[in-house]
């Protein structure tokens, strides 16, 4: 029977990561996936992560299966990370988290449950996205529609359009929000623009499902909440899916969590026993070892304070890396759109949205072994010192600037 199957096409994304793999040139780099690498293009276990799994090795008395939702400590670790003390006090009733392998399977895990709950309602994401948003949802049975979000011209928020498209939302539907750092463009509502967004959202029977990856790699912790914080505070209910993939250097471990704040305790309850038979439908309960990191850093003060550390110095790479990419540019000429190459700066998180089109990707792949995502989003993390120059020369050979 299998014999007949169809080979399914490689992922815009991690099957960028399987070719580059392959490639035996030198000096290969690869910006494709979103991967931090420190100067030395290494993908550091935190220390912060590392101390917190001796303390696990030593401590852990079982590996009895964890209960479906996850661990108490790990959700109230988890509230107490995303809402703050504060926050935490006032939301803590009527909100339940439920562990989750990464963001994705959180993503999975909600679209299923939604789908499930009310069949018709379609899913709004912007454009662009994450390419492995709409996969999720369609394998959910969760039809997409798109609300517009980018200016290609000036490689900003094309935020006009975004509010109109949002107010166009039907009742019933649900509606996907990057939290921070939006992939692939790097580009973000204001805090104004944020507090206009959930005016809209509010108080209309709409769900809002936020996709929050990248928080602390933008501007710090608190910064990258804003639009979380805009949402909560306006809207009676949403659903923010969180990972520790990027923010704790997690990634092989499958660490995330779905955060659901309802309109009441009776809801969030009701709720949350459907998001266990979803994840007991799919693989039963989460995996541990994570998500304990995760609980033993932001549990135990002097290893959050290293973890803070740790993700400070990691957005703070990012960020001088996005100025010294924007300097390289500006000196070999190249201007990858009409105002310049300052939006690079401005950008946040990992990804930035060159402009550099499918061709002039796969001219820089095929010339310079530099790999990048065909939409001509690029890993600004993943660009070491060493390899600026390099990296400038491909785009500018690419552009024709060189
Ligand atoms: C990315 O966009 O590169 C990351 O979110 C990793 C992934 O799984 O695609």
């Amino acid at each position: 029977m299998l014999a007949d199957v169809q080979p399914a096409p490689p992922d815009p994304i991690l099957g960028l990561t399987e070719a580059y793999r392959a490639d035996t040139r030198p000096g290969k780099l690869n910006l494709g996936v979103g991967i931090y690498r420190d100067d030395h293009g290494r993908t550091p276990v935190l220390d912060a992560v590392r101390q917190a799994e001796r303390v696990i090795v030593d401590t852990q008395t079982t590996k009895d299966y964890l209960p479906i939702d996850g661990e108490p400590g790990y959700h109230r670790a988890v509230r107490d990370l995303l809402f703050g003390a504060e926050r935490d006090a006032a939301l803590a009733g009527r909100a339940r988290v439920c562990a989750s392998p990464g963001g994705s399977g959180g993503l999975r895990i909600v679209a299923e449950m939604i789908h499930f709950a009310f069949p018709d309602t379609r899913l709004w994401v912007p454009t662009p996205t994450w390419p492995n948003h709409p996969a999720i949802f369609a394998a959910a049975n969760l039809p997409t529609q798109t609300y517009r979000y980018f200016d290609p011209k000036r490689n900003g928020l094309d935020f006009d359009a975004m509010l109109d498209d949002l107010k166009q939302v039907p009742d019933g539907d649900t509606v996907l929000l990057h939290g921070c750092c939006h992939n692939p463009t790097g580009v973000d509502p204001s805090t104004d623009q944020w507090l206009a967004l959930a005016d809209v959202l509010a108080n209309r029977p709409i769900l809002p499902l936020i996709d929050l990856a990248y928080l602390g790699f933008g501007t710090g912790l608190e910064a990258d909440a804003a639009g979380v914080y805009a949402i909560l505070d306006a809207c009676p209910e949403a659903v923010v899916v969180m990972s520790f993939s990027k923010n704790f250097s997690l990634y092989r471990e499958r660490v995330g969590a779905i955060v659901h704040v309802a309109e009441s305790d009776t809801v969030a309850t009701d709720v949350l026993s459907r998001i266990k038979q979803t994840v007991r439908r799919n693989y039963s309960n989460p995996p541990g070892h994570g998500a304990e990191v995760v609980r033993t850093i932001l549990s135990t003060p002097a290893l959050r304070t290293q973890w803070l550390g740790e993700l400070d110095a990691m957005r703070s790479r990012i960020n001088t890396t996005r100025s010294a990419l924007t300097a390289g540019l500006d000196q070999r000429g190249v201007s990858l759109s009409a105002d310049g190459n300052g939006f690079i700066g401005r950008q946040r998180g990992m990804f930035t949205l060159t402009g550099l089109t499918k061709d002039q990707v796969h001219a820089i792949r095929q010339h310079h072994a530099i790999y990048a995502v065909d939409s001509g989003r690029i890993n600004v993390a993943g660009i070491t010192p060493d390899k600026l120059d390099a990296v400038c020369d491909a785009i500018a050979d690419a552009v024709g600037a060189a």
